[in-house]
């Protein structure tokens, strides 16, 4: 369970906090989508859950492991991994098996059970057939599920995306929500900062950020029913919400609200069969 109690966090030299006065939990096996314009907060909160900052009042623990205290921080990052926009500056090895070897060794893992775990992890990401090849050859989907099956290796209770798939093309980003799902599926906890409302509303949770405040906790259906205040949040409508409003200023009204494409086909389906 991640824990965070009136968190402020501001940097050096700043005039303004970029975190302010954020109190939230999030329990193992949530998928949380942290939504917010540029500037928010989002990054400085992403950081202040793994320990890479340490906020400056108030408290973040990870299963009773506050971050202020050095002597918790080797328990706090072993539960949270970290993901990061580019794929490229998270390799250090020429081959990706010796990459996901690496960061066993780092944690002291035995070479026994670090065979084992890049067997088992590489097969659960779908990469196994790229464990002799050199990580900078890879397309972009593939990368990031390099650097993905490097992190999962490590056995966290906790991933945080920050922004992994904003670098990549409609494939590498579909490839990397797949991964997402099935991480989720095998119990990891999601932590998904983005700027994709298609990816938000996979999420359990959506929580929006607004000058390092949180403007919206909620499910995605609950944050979503009403609409005024996306923009104001600097957000864009999600596509299935925005063709929904627009059928039905056309006459064409959907019982429920539809978050997804699926959704959105399903119900307009269904319309159609008991016109
Ligand atoms: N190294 C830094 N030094 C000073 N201020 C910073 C630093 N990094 C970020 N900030 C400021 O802190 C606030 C929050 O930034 P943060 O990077 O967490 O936002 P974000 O929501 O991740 O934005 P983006 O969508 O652009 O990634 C912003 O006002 C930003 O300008
Ligand atoms: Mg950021």
């Amino acid at each position: 369970m991640i824990e965070l109690e009136d968190v402020v966090f501001r940097y050096d030299g700043a005039k303004i906090n970029a975190i302010h006065n954020v109190s939230l939990t999030i329990e193992s096996n949530e998928w949380v989508a942290i939504l917010g314009q540029n500037g928010s907060g989002k990054s400085t909160l992403g950081r202040l859950i793994n320990g890479l900052f340490i906020p400056t009042s108030g408290s973040v623990k990870v299963d009773g492991y506050e971050t202020i205290q050095e002597s918790s921080l080797w328990e706090v990052r072993r539960r949270v991994g970290m993901v990061f926009q580019n794929p490229e500056h998270q390799f250090v090895a020429t081959t990706v098996r010796d990459d996901l070897a690496f960061g066993l060794e780092n944690r002291g893992i035995e070479r026994a059970e670090m065979v084992a775990r890049i067997e088992k992890y590489s097969k659960q990401i779908g990469i196994e057939h790229l464990l002799d090849k050199e990580p900078h050859r890879l397309s972009g989907g593939q990368k990031q599920r390099v650097a993905i099956a490097g992190i999962i290796a490590l056995e966290p209770e906790f991933v945080i995306f920050d922004e992994a798939t904003s670098m990549l093309d409609p494939i590498g980003r579909q490839e990397v929500l797949q991964t997402m799902k099935e991480l989720h599926n095998h119990g990891v906890s999601i932590v998904s900062i983005t700027h994709d409302m298609q990816e938000a509303i996979y999420a359990n949770r959506v929580i929006v950020l607004k000058d390092g405040q949180v403007l919206k906790d909620g499910s995605p259906r609950q944050v979503f029913q009403s609409h005024d205040w996306i923009k104001e949040a600097g957000l864009s409508v999600p596509f299935s919400l925005t063709l929904q409003q627009e059928l039905a200023k056309q006459g064409v009204m959907l019982k429920q609200q539809c978050l997804t494409n699926e959704e959105l086909v399903n119900a307009l389906w269904i319309s159609n069969l008991t016109k």
